[in-house]
């Protein structure tokens, strides 16, 4: 059962441009439910192009193979981040279902007082989707009383880049040359040229910090 609902937001979409020059008429909403414990539901309801509302919610064990066939699609079953090879497949996971379809997964860890998206990945992107997922995880880090959320990206990623900065986290440190290390050491599938044609070198961690209710 889902807990009960405390809060709306309206996310300001209306006639909303994509970067593909796309403009869609959107009215989206999304109400968070939380209980101040680790459990916590969101919901994301979008009438946009006769798509399906989305929800959030934590994965079960139910879920399970659907979530590894899910990041076995979006190649990152294995994150390769801070000279670790990190197996994406046993953290928890919050999900984003639209209908019976999943259509995005997030991957986290919670460290001594800090909460780390391991993984995020959307089916289809320019949707919400991301968001709504993201700020799953800001209300769980908030609820397992994290005092950060931190990632790790790469030097190619400019979307990843955008999307993150867009939603309050900063640029926090940068450790260059370490995805060639990757790539050398523990995951030779690493690509050299990454996205827009960028070298893949360099990682990059990006941070939010929770302490002001995130
Ligand atoms: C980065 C990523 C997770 C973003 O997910 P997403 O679902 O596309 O994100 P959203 O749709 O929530 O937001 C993206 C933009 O679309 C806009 N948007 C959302 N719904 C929209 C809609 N219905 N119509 C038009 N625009 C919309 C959002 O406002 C946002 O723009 P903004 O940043 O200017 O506010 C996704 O691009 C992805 O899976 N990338 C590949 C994997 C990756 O790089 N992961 C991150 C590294 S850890």
């Amino acid at each position: 059962m889902s807990p009960p609902l405390d809060g709306m937001r309206r996310l300001h979409l209306d006639d909303a441009a994509t970067p593909r020059g796309r403009r869609r008429r959107v009215a989206a909403f999304v109400v968070m439910g939380g209980d101040g414990g680790h459990s916590m539901t969101g919901v994301m309801g979008v009438a946009a192009d006769a798509l399906s509302p989305i929800t959030v919610r934590e994965a079960s064990a139910a879920d399970q193979p659907a979530v590894e066939a899910f990041l076995d699609q979006h190649a990152t079953a294995f994150v390769a981040r801070l000279g670790e090879l990190v197996d994406a497949r046993l953290p928890p996971a919050l999900i984003a279902t639209d209908g019976e379809r999943l259509v995005g997964v997030l991957t986290w860890i919670a460290h001594a007082d800090s909460f780390e998206v391991l993984t995020l990945h959307v089916l289809e992107p320019w949707r919400g989707t991301g968001t709504a997922l993201l700020d799953g995880a800001r209300r769980l880090a908030a609820s397992l009383e994290c005092r950060r959320m931190w990632l790790i990206t790469t030097n190619d990623n400019t979307d990843a880049l955008r999307f993150y900065q867009r939603r309050g986290f900063r640029l926090a440190r940068l450790h260059p040359g370490a995805v060639d290390r990757s790539r050398r050491l523990l995951k030779p599938s690493i690509p050299e040229i990454g996205d827009h044609g960028i070298p893949l070198r360099d990682e990059l961690e990006l941070e939010l910090a929770l302490d002001s209710g995130g």
